[in-house]
């Protein structure tokens, strides 16, 4: 066991609560919806019954309309904000009475991640098992969004916040926030004490999350209401093909069960979504996938990381996935850069150091090697691969990182919080 991987196993340990991880210490100090997903993946590589507990956990955070939150508040923390107190939960007349959480989302990974802890598995019947007694809570909350987040039949669903896209401050958001001027609100920032400003989201970025988050709350989180007048209502492409890999993954599970009855249902899902996805989010003049902002009824062209994350979810066709990668290796992938920026390097709204901004992130270079792989990209994926590795090696487990090379001198080059988990996690499953 190498001693990069020895320490990886370590950041999982000490960010370990008793039933679920935590992100990073001060900085996220409760359970995120996808970061305990793909921590889980890691955790079922050296302790199966924490990867199990990590999800059961999660799942039972589940809302009665099958809603799950992109924050559980197990405990109470003066390190983070906005807290429980902010987000008003029990404003939701099914939200869960045994936990404070948030009243949005985040990116269905819990799909695949169950396919993903079968693949680990060396007790394949003992997994399948824990996946029987798990699976229709995921089943239950893709009817959640398909049900409620989709109000033009689709079969492509809207986030309704910039959190629950995961990339929190990406500067195709700045056209939306062109679109509102909220309020200039009174609150203390804790993220900023953890880490240094530069790379975190502006006050006035903070000032729009919040007016987001206050109309739903006068609405008490319904999704109708929310459909009708949240300023954000977005296709994103890195969260609809979430759910769409993890449509596969209940297929392919519920099949190994021997338990049929919902595989038609996630069938037409599935075949509705890919064609929508296709012809809907994918910009020729890019050549690549791109949001759509249904609130302005317009694509938002910009090139982020998040437009070839289909390849994960097998969406483009294999010619299509081919001249996605050359874009990619065009504008992401000259020498002097570590693959794969989370913005448009060529941008003028590209910044290295800025959290979703322009820093290389694990979890998205992660399903980037895993979707090449699929297309059998090889030599690229391998370079995915090294890039990761030489990262988190020459750095330590931050949370993001600088895509230019020559920052990568003096070990600094690492940005966000330190010890992070899901770096961790996935870097195991990159090693194994
Ligand atoms: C934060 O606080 O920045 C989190 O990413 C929100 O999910």
């Amino acid at each position: 066991m190498s001693e990069l991987y020895k320490k990886a196993i370590e950041v999982l340990e000490n960010n370990w609560r008793g039933r679920f991880s935590i992100p990073c210490a001060k900085l996220y100090p409760f359970q995120w919806f996808w970061d305990s997903g793909l921590i889980a993946i890691g955790l079922a590589h050296f302790d199966m019954e924490k990867a199990e507990t990590e999800i059961k956990t999660l799942l039972d955070s589940q809302w009665g309309n099958g809603f799950i939150p992109h924050i559980i508040f197990h405990s109470e923390s003066d390190s983070y904000f906005p807290g429980p107190d902010f987000h008003r939960s029990d404003l939701h007349p099914q939200s869960s009475k045994k936990y404070n959480s948030t009243g949005m989302t985040q990116p269905p990974v819990t799909g695949f991640v169950l396919e993903e802890i079968y693949r680990i598995s060396k007790d394949k019947k003992a997994t399948l098992k824990f996946i029987e007694s798990t699976i229709d809570k995921v089943f239950f909350n893709h009817q959640y969004f398909y049900n409620n987040r989709d109000p033009h039949n689709e079969g492509l669903v809207y986030i309704y916040h910039n959190w629950e896209s995961g990339t929190d401050n990406s500067p195709i958001w700045d056209d939306i926030w062109d679109t509102m001027n909220p309020p200039e609100y009174t609150f203390e920032r804790r993220d900023t004490t953890h880490v240094d400003p530069s790379q975190r989201p502006s006050k006035r970025e903070y000032d729009h999350y919040l007016y987001i988050i206050d109309i739903a709350k006068e609405h008490n989180y319904s999704d109708a209401k929310i459909a009708e007048l949240s300023p954000f209502l977005v296709q994103d492409p890195l969260f609809n093909a979430m759910l769409i890999k993890s449509n596969e993954s209940l297929i392919y599970l519920y099949e190994k069960l021997g338990k049929h009855e919902k595989v038609s249902q996630l069938k037409k899902w599935q075949e509705k979504s890919i064609q929508s996805f296709n012809s809907k989010l994918f910009d020729e003049e890019i050549g690549a996938y791109v949001h759509y902002d249904l609130r302005n009824e317009r694509p938002l062209q910009f090139l982020s990381s998040s437009s070839f994350s289909p390849l994960f979810a097998g969406i483009p066709d294999e010619e299509r996935a081919n001249a996605m990668v050359e874009v990619m290796l065009k504008k992401f992938g000259g020498e002097h850069q570590y693959l794969c920026a989370s913005f448009d390097p060529t941008s003028e709204r590209f910044n290295p150091k800025k959290y979703w901004r322009g820093p290389v992130w694990i979890n998205l270079n992660w399903m980037l090697y895993n979707g090449l792989k699929k297309y059998e990209i090889n030599d690229i994926a391998q370079r995915v691969k090294q890039d990761t590795i030489d990262m988190l090696q020459n750095n330590g487990f931050y949370e993001y990182f600088d895509s230019r090379k020559e920052m990568h001198n003096n070990g600094k080059a690492g940005y966000g919080g330190n010890n992070f988990s899901w770096s961790a996690a996935l870097l195991i499953d990159l090693l194994e």
